[in-house]
């Protein structure tokens, strides 16, 4: 791998006021595609591509992105959260998007590298972490609707705040009960860029009447839960932890995936299963709805507190953080920050 350092290294932000996706560090990663086959990857300072306007993942969308987090731990060692998962997960995308699969192991490797040279951008304050970004576009220079020939993949690293900087509060959601995200033998299941262009008209409307995120429900009856904006979805009814199967349509999230791993080896009920819109309201207003909760990289594990459907609020749980989310919270950062042991062999060290 060819690395080319930077000769002027930026000035970092202040690490207690980072927020979310609004800083970058002074590296990336990028390899491109050509010829059929994948060149040398490099590591070189951040800065713009330079494109023809006619590049056309700039008029198809013909491009895939990932999301997980470094982290560094009490003793400075830097590490990942299940990477192999996220790369399997974009080749899992690139197949769906007519797209050059990576190979998982190399492209984990030069991740490894870059993070070395960036070390000094992972934050330290509690909750914080380096969050990385892979993504990858059809690079030709066309118009047309037809897969490119070439491509470029890039990691670039933005270090984030705590999700909870203002305290462990429930979120407000709203289910979205006209427009759908994803419907069967759509994209749903690939992270590709076209899901997130669609899901805005929703959010905005969402956020416009003070709800923090939309819940999807199915695209053909509108009647069974699928997932958030960029979360998966957790139901706790009379004590099982029950979550929408992957039917084809949801994002298959590596938290989501975590959450049931850890209720499995802990002795947690949990099933997945199709669920009902309706069973939600019902558990709920007999009193068998015990929590709610979302699953992601961003916020890891975030309560839900207000769900808003049918044309009213539905009060989960005193609109407070259960006993089974706070346990899954805790032990998975526990896990990501080194805290408590890896049980389940997920942390990669750097
Ligand atoms: C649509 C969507 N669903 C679910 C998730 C959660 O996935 P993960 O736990 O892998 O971050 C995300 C975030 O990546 C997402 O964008």
């Amino acid at each position: 791998m060819k690395v080319t350092l930077t000769a002027a290294k930026k000035a970092k932000p202040d690490f207690s006021k980072l927020g979310f996706g609004k800083y970058f560090t002074d590296h990336m990663l990028v390899m491109d595609y050509k010829d059929g086959a994948w060149q040398e990857p490099e590591i070189i300072p951040y800065d713009a591509f330079e494109m023809p306007p006619s590049t056309c993942v700039l008029h198809y969308g013909q491009g895939i992105f990932e999301g997980l987090k470094a982290y560094k731990n009490k003793e400075g060692q830097i590490t990942l959260f299940r990477p192999y998962d996220n790369f399997k997960r974009m080749n899992n995308s690139a197949r769906r998007l007519c797209m050059p699969e990576l190979d998982g192991d190399l492209v984990v490797e030069c991740l490894k590298e870059l993070l070395r040279i960036d070390a000094e951008w992972i934050p330290t304050e509690p909750g914080t972490s380096l969050y990385i970004r892979p993504t990858m576009i059809a690079m030709d220079a066309f118009l047309g609707v037809h897969p490119a020939h070439s491509y470029r993949f890039f990691i670039i690293l933005s270090p984030v705040g705590s999700y909870y900087a203002n305290g462990l509060k429930p979120t407000k959601i709203m289910v979205e009960e006209e427009l759908v995200r994803a419907p069967i033998g759509g994209t749903g299941e690939a992270k590709c860029m076209g899901n997130y262009a669609c899901s805005l008209l929703a959010g905005a409307r969402a956020n416009q009447k003070g709800y923090d995120q939309v819940l999807w429900l199915d695209s053909n009856e509108h009647k069974y839960v699928e997932e958030v904006g960029s979360m998966n979805m957790f139901f706790v009814i009379d004590g099982v932890v029950k979550t929408p199967a992957l039917v084809g349509s949801i994002l298959p999230g590596i938290t989501r995936d975590s959450v049931i791993e850890v209720c499995k080896k802990d002795g947690i009920p949990v099933e997945e299963c199709r669920i009902s819109l309706d069973e939600v309201m019902a558990a709920n207003n007999e009193g068998r709805l015990n929590e709610a909760f979302g699953s992601g990289t961003a916020a890891v594990i975030s309560p839900v507190g207000i769900l808003y459907a049918h044309g009213k609020d539905m009060v989960i749980n005193n609109n407070e953080m259960g006993k089974i989310t706070s346990y899954l919270y805790d032990k998975i950062t526990g896990i990501q920050y080194g805290r408590l042991p890896d049980e389940f062999g997920w942390i990669v060290k750097v």
